[in-house]
């Protein structure tokens, strides 16, 4: 088991990638402690894990109510050594909007939440990190963040801020022990966020939902899209002391459709 022992806070663990890899991480013999905006997606996944799951409705964006977390989480477990940042918003709005018509708010919304949320986390993770000369903060992105991409509003900002972060943060925490590592897969169509974000382009360009699909899967290497599962088994794997070597970076689990 590659996360033995380890203890592992998931904020958006309700969300589609939060609950596989809090799967993922509890197979792999993880404490997980579950955490999202709302508290019931994020109970039916820790009553699939069952074992010592733990479930806390936390806002990620607000300072205090991570910080009080935090504090209970090593109140009981005695460390957090594994912080993943799975927090996503609707895409309503946001997506589908010409940049010529998008309101200011709208332009906002997904860079205020999507960076204030692994901010906040990371930094009050990294405090608890430094004491014990270890830890993992981990994050995900989309290949927005590195391609132009039509009516995508704020989200390739929001994503291109989240990987510059990642590296910042590396820059100054790996002398202390800790990694920072962010994931950036490919769209997973079982997710509902996939056909939230695609339907309306799809429509726009007169395209079927599955043509869209072939679409995007035919820009990958295997002419096909990842799985949660397979997202999942590198969150894993990257989370745990076999990748030691890795700090600073966005793996690019594009599958080939974007090129570093
Ligand atoms: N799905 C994909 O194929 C894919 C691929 C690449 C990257 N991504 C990115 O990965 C992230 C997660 O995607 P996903 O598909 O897992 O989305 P999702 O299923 O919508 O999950 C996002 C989760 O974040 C929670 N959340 C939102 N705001 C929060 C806050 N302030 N504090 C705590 N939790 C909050 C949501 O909870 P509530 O519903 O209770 O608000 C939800 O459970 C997104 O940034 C997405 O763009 C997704």
């Amino acid at each position: 088991m590659m996360l033995k022992d380890k203890v592992a806070v998931i904020y958006g663990a309700g969300g589609a990638i939060g609950g596989a890899v809090a799967r993922a991480f509890a197979r792999e013999g993880a404490r997980v402690f579950l955490t999202g905006r709302h508290r019931t997606p994020v109970e039916v996944v820790a009553k699939e894990i069952g074992g010592s799951a733990e479930v806390a409705e936390v806002d990620a964006v607000d300072e205090g109510a991570v910080d009080r977390y935090l504090r209970y989480v090593v109140g009981v477990a005695g460390r957090v050594d594994i912080s993943f940042d799975a927090v996503g918003i609707g895409n309503a709005g946001i997506l589908g909007v010409p940049l010529t018509e998008l309101g200011v708010e709208q332009f906002q919304a997904p860079i205020a939440t999507h960076t204030t949320a692994y901010f906040v986390t990371a930094r009050l993770a990294a405090q608890h990190m430094i004491a014990n000369g270890s830890g993992v903060i981990m994050t995900v992105t989309t290949l927005h963040s590195r391609t132009g991409l039509p009516l995508v509003g704020g989200f390739g900002p929001a994503m291109a801020a989240k990987e510059a972060l990642t590296r910042d943060l590396s820059v100054e925490l790996a002398p202390q022990g800790i990694r920072v590592v962010g994931l950036r897969p490919q769209a997973m169509p079982e997710t509902a966020t996939i056909r939230d974000a695609f339907e309306p382009r799809a429509k726009a360009t007169g395209m079927t939902w599955e043509q869209w699909l072939e679409l995007l899967a035919s820009r990958t290497h295997p002419r096909r899209l990842m799985t949660l599962a397979e997202m999942a088994d590198a969150a894993a794997f990257l989370a745990s002391d076999r990748a030691s070597g890795m700090t600073g970076t966005t793996v690019n689990l594009t599958m080939g459709s974007l090129d570093d």
